[in-house]
């Protein structure tokens, strides 16, 4: 996730565009119809979702029934990442997710949580568009799992947001190499464990308390639309 800051100066703007007087509920109002979906986590027909937007791109997540759901995002500005799971993640979940990832640039289709003591933001990376997000990260080596290999990584975030505010942690991921083929139909099964296993194997380890654990899309600077059904 980017900078909370950005969500600031997409509101100052949109309440500087204005040509006549408005109000907090006006403000709130406008920055919802440009921005689409504002953000919200909770619990959806027997899911946990999460759902963020700095509001600088037009976009739409849906919950719809069980593990599934759909985002369709635009304009070629700003972050966004929402999917569902579970809350509290754990180290053996076995996650299975299919439907359709249609990306046009930088996004990412994951397996995507947190972890407290340390402060862990983690992805396991099945497909993504334009970006391979391991050209920014340290190489750690590679771990093969559910019949596929992928290359783990490790980087830091500085003064970035996070679950807990804007805070200064660890990112780790693995990132399937060759990535799922994104632009239709897409299916995979991530055993979290066989990551966490080769995370810890490679000195990265996550914290003992988990957050969310969810399959995430996530889109930066970029278009694209998916129906995602996690199980
Ligand atoms: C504030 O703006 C909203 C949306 O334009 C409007 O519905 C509401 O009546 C306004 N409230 C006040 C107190 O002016
Ligand atoms: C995940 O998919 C596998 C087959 O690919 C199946 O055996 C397993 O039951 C599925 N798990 C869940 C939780 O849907």
């Amino acid at each position: 996730m980017v900078s909370f800051s950005a969500l600031l100066v997409t509101l100052t703007a949109a309440i500087g565009s204005l040509a006549v007087p408005t109000n907090s509920t006006g403000a709130a109002e406008l920055l919802q119809a440009r921005g689409g979906t504002p953000s919200s986590q909770g619990t959806h027909s027997g899911y946990f979702y999460s759902w963020w937007t700095d509001n600088a791109a037009q976009a739409t997540y849906t919950n719809l029934n069980g593990g599934q759901y759909s985002l369709q995002w635009s304009g070629n500005n700003g972050n966004l990442v929402g999917g569902k799971g579970w809350n509290p993640g754990y180290n053996g979940r076995v996650i299975n997710y299919s439907g359709t990832y249609q990306p046009n640039g930088n996004s990412y289709l994951a397996v995507y949580g947190w972890t407290r003591n340390a402060l862990i933001e983690y992805y396991v990376v099945e497909s993504y568009g334009s970006y391979n997000p391991s050209s920014a990260a340290q190489r750690k080596g590679t771990v093969s799992c559910n019949g596929a290999s992928y290359d783990v990584l490790s980087t830091w975030r500085y003064n970035a947001p996070s679950i807990d505010g804007t805070q200064t942690f660890q990112q780790f991921w693995s990132v399937r190499n060759p990535k799922k083929q994104p632009g239709g139909s897409i299916s995979g099964t991530v055993d979290t464990g066989c990551h966490f296993r080769a995370w810890s194997s490679f000195g990265m380890n996550l914290g003992s308390s988990h957050n969310y654990q969810i399959v995430a899309t996530e889109g930066y600077q970029s278009s694209g639309s998916a129906t995602i059904t996690v199980s």
